[in-house]
């Protein structure tokens, strides 16, 4: 893997994400790095399991035909994921450039593609419009499973929704209601687990307001820190 020190695209909070050519392919690897604030034990079992965790999560999604990256390589030791490379723009980013009919066909796919991988009983933990790519055949890939995982609990696929609905309020207010009007009735088409209760539940969180965004933040804080 020439050069990869040249490709550093993104460094985020507990990634660098460096594109490199691998055998041909474009593709991206996802390295996770130690905080120096973390104790040394703690630090390796946190990349280590925050790495297989979103490892296999891209793969049981990829190969359930789910808009993932597929995955090429994984060292979990080295916090290393190597992963298909998806050339588009991030939601957050390119919205609002897009026509109307286009946003609500995303809204609509961003809530099936929410369903079955709920279905799953995978959560994504950060789903947000930064973590959704749009290509230039007009579909979307979801991105960055690093704080995904699995649960029973239909608190956290409500949180998924919840935080989409936020983030599409917070940068493109003006599709707010009809992007999630829409994706919340394309996740209950698809939802094989409750899809209503699941939405019932967004409610609820809604109801409770700044607090549970405190508090949804905070659990997203600490699920980063102890993995
Ligand atoms: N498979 C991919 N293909 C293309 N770009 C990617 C891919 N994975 C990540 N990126 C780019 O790198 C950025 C950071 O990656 P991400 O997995 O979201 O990590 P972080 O936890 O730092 O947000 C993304 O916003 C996106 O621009
Ligand atoms: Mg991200």
């Amino acid at each position: 893997m020439a050069s990869l020190s040249n490709s550093l695209i993104a460094r985020g909070a507990e990634a660098e994400i460096y594109v490199a050519d691998f055998l041909g392919i474009k593709v991206v690897v996802k390295k996770r790095v130690s905080k120096p604030y973390r104790n040394p034990i703690f630090n390796k079992m946190f990349i280590e399991s925050r790495t297989r965790t979103e490892a296999k999560v891209l793969s049981e999604l990829y190969l359930a035909g789910l808009p993932v990256p597929s995955v090429i390589l994984v060292d979990e030791e080295g916090g290393v994921i190597v992963m298909e490379y998806v050339e588009g723009s991030r939601l957050s980013d390119i919205l609002g450039t897009l026509p109307r009919e286009t946003i609500i066909d995303i809204s609509g796919s961003i809530g099936k593609y929410a369903a079955l991988m709920h279905n799953m009983e995978i959560y994504h933990g950060d789903f947000t419009l930064a973590n959704i790519l749009f290509t230039r055949s007009s579909s979307i890939v979801i991105i960055d499973f690093g704080l995904a995982g699995y649960s029973t609990d239909i608190e956290e696929y409500a949180i998924d929704l919840h935080l989409m609905s936020r983030s599409i309020e917070a940068l493109y207010p003006e599709f707010s209601e009809i992007f999630t009007k829409n994706m919340f009735e394309k996740y209950k088409e698809y939802s094989k687990i409750g899809g209503e209760n699941v939405i019932r539940k967004v409610s609820e969180i809604r109801a409770r307001g700044r607090y549970v965004d405190r508090e949804v933040r905070k659990a997203i804080l600490r699920e980063r820190y102890i993995g």
